[in-house]
């Protein structure tokens, strides 16, 4: 088998078989194949795309190239979720004690945050002592008798996806259904889980900026879970401005407190509570979704769900006192009000510029190297829909940093005003099963 055969048969629109795709993932990941044939055959199933065999096929693939957690010593039906990626994203924060609080084991594998997205190991290491690397028997254990534990992703799992993610990031390669979908689900099925929700974020601030893109991606995942035999739902959600009022690690874990004392704002505990329902549903503790989200809604506003977070921080070594006195948590030492120079409506508040303005603020990491501020971040006083006048208070930062001159225009930039109040915009859009 030769890599120029098996480009030039995609780049004419052909199938890949089972053995073709195996050949070029196995050999690229030894360093066999060069960075070169794999970036000419990605630009290929770019342009070309691949049936569903063909994406399954490579999905499996990935999974093959490295390690595969066994997770046969949970008992139960084992969920995880994953999104695609936003701004404000606190979601896993909200919907882990909450189905951990209905007996479903959740084994949850995350990632660090990148560019203007955040990731949940970030969030969740702004807590004093919390440990986000497990042996495998301590995270197997806390998910057997508290229903929920939390790792970061292995060295060694989906190594393929690894390298391949890196090339497509340099070869305009990423916005490829077939690509996206098979590196997110390569990661989820070598973690283990049996059951799997997942949030496909569309909008400004998410990878999707279409909705028909992200249906189209959301069905793709949902497919390939599917034939791997993993039960797989995914809830397209809103991504057109960030979730919640704030971004930012201390920050989003504050909100996510929030939200399981029964505040928080209405977009992110209505996506928490319908992926958290389709979790139990998946798990089979509830028949129907809108018995699991009425319990659920039960479970915030008896403090249980603040309980299973106390348990959850404290079983992973953190310090579960944050969660009573969330002032423990890192804070800044400069705090910077931006204020409107216009009035109106806000009819547009762009995430991805937002999250990037985080970034610059010291929330997040340009290259994977960076280190953090788990203090920074941005509380936004006002969003899509609200009315602002001249010399409101849009937003507030947060930073340790000298200069926000950067960040603030980007903050500037994201924001729409009109005469005309928009439309409330719809926070879960569709659901994929
Ligand atoms: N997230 C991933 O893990 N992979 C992609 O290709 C895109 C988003």
């Amino acid at each position: 088998m030769r890599a120029v055969d098996i480009i030039n048969k995609k780049k004419y629109g052909n199938a890949l078989t089972t053995d073709e795709i195996r050949f070029i993932v196995d050999g690229y990941t030894k360093g066999e194949i060069p960075d070169y044939q794999m970036s000419a055959l990605c630009m290929a199933i770019y342009f070309q795309s691949m049936d569903s065999r063909e994406i399954a096929d490579l999905t499996m693939a990935m999974v093959k190239s490295g390690d595969e957690v066994d997770l046969s010593a949970i008992n139960g039906i084992k969920v995880d979720k994953h999104s695609t990626g936003g701004v404000g994203d606190k979601i896993s924060l909200i919907v882990i004690p909450l189905v951990a609080s209905v007996g479903i084991p959740v084994a949850k594998m995350s990632g660090r945050g990148l560019g203007h997205t955040g990731g949940t190991v970030d969030k969740l290491e702004s807590i004093s002592g919390f440990k986000i690397e497990l042996t495998p028997n301590a995270f197997i254990e806390n998910v057997n008798r508290y229903k929920m534990a939390i790792v970061g992703q292995s060295g060694n799992l989906t190594p393929a996806d690894k390298k391949i993610y890196a090339l497509r990031d340099v070869t305009g390669t990423i916005d490829s259904i077939p690509l996206i979908a098979s590196s997110i689900m390569s990661k989820k099925i070598a973690s283990g889980a049996d059951a799997i929700v997942l949030d496909v974020k569309v909008g400004s601030g998410a990878f999707m900026k279409e909705l028909k893109d992200a249906r189209a991606l959301a069905e793709t995942m949902v497919a390939i879970g599917k034939s791997l035999d993993r039960k797989t739902v995914a809830v397209i959600t809103n991504m057109d401005q960030p979730l919640g009022h704030e971004i930012g690690n201390a920050n989003e874990v504050t909100e996510a407190i929030a939200v399981l004392s029964g505040r928080g704002d209405a977009d992110e505990r209505h996506v928490a509570l319908t992926i958290a329902s389709h979790m139990c549903v998946l798990g089979g503790a509830f028949r129907e979704v809108s018995d699991a989200y009425k319990h659920l809604e039960t479970v915030i506003a008896s403090g249980e769900a603040l309980q299973f977070l106390k348990t959850f921080i404290r079983i992973q070594g953190g310090d579960e006192t944050i969660v009573d006195d969330p002032a423990k948590l890192p804070a800044a030492t400069k705090h910077i009000e931006v204020k409107a120079d216009i009035e109106g409506y806000i009819t547009g508040l762009d995430a991805e510029k937002i999250g990037l303005a985080a970034m610059l603020l010291g929330a997040g990491r340009k290259t994977k190297e960076d280190p953090i501020d788990y203090a920074a971040g941005i509380t936004l006083s006002k969003k899509i829909g609200d009315y602002v006048n001249f010399g409101d208070v849009l937003c507030l930062l947060h930073t340790n940093v000298d200069d926000v001159l950067e960040a603030e225009k980007q903050i500037r930039s994201a924001y729409r005003f009109s005469t005309q109040q928009p439309e409330a915009l719809q926070y879960v859009i569709d659901i994929i099963s």
